[in-house]
């Protein structure tokens, strides 16, 4: 999997990049990252990237220029192009899921009020949203983006397993986990988990699930019983 970064703070990803899973995939060469500096496509002798909006208004706009030459140049046939932006799609395990079919994909992280909508229409693929919340850039959404992404590359968890019980797929949250010691705090593990019952484990697992999602992501929950009902 290749994943190419665009953004006018190159030196941010240099410790995530080399941090624990994403630091040793990168390491073992299960994923390739490329960071290129959006300033280095700049033509003027400040090296400008963004200028004032037309029409006026606040903040700066991302020019289509350096962006659109740095696209040209790392895009490849089958390179799918990211735009990170608060006003995106909302990213969510499936989409995460699609992304990781892509196996080329080029992230744009967005700065300032925005990116001139010409870029966005001539090059962008998905327009993603982290979270219904403001970042001081586009950055910490590229990363959140690559690690989800990366879990689906085989070889990337030393665990598949896991992928496949945790939260959000299947449309519920995870049930709750617990290790050595079997007492503390006054709190005990609860006996079910100790039994050896499989069946049984499965069982209350299934029921903390649902549970869990009905108390906090509500709207999860209406999704899961909608597909109940539906008998997917
Ligand atoms: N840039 C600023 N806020 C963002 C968000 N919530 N998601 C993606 N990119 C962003």
């Amino acid at each position: 999997m290749i994943f190419k970064i665009l953004t006018l703070f190159p030196d941010f990803f240099s410790s995530p990049l080399r941090t624990g899973l994403l630091g040793k995939a990168v390491e073992s060469g299960i994923i390739e990252v490329s960071v290129t500096d959006i300033r280095e496509h700049a033509t003027d002798n400040y090296r400008s990237c963004d200028d004032y909006p037309y029409g006026g208004g606040s903040g700066m706009v991302l020019m289509a220029g350096p962006l659109g030459r740095a696209l040209e140049r790392i895009r490849g046939e089958h390179t799918r192009v990211v735009l990170t932006s608060p006003s995106g799609t909302l990213l969510t395990q499936d989409l995460v899921s699609e992304l990781a079919g892509h196996r080329d994909l080029c992230i744009v992280c967005g700065r300032y009020e925005g990116v001139d909508q010409r870029v966005i229409d001539r090059y962008i693929d998905y327009e993603i949203s982290i979270g219904d919340y403001v970042l001081s850039g586009g950055e910490y959404a590229a990363l959140a983006i690559i690690d989800a992404v990366s879990r689906y590359i085989p070889g990337f968890m030393s665990n598949r397993e896991s992928l496949a019980e945790e939260s959000f797929v299947g449309g519920l949250l995870e049930y709750p986990h617990y290790t050595r010691p079997e007492d503390i705090f006054g709190m005990k593990v609860p006996d079910v988990l100790l039994g050896g019952n499989h069946k049984k484990i499965s069982e209350w697992r299934q029921d903390e699930s649902i549970e869990k999602t009905k108390r906090v992501r509500p709207d999860l929950y209406k999704k899961y019983l909608l597909r109940k009902i539906s008998g997917e």
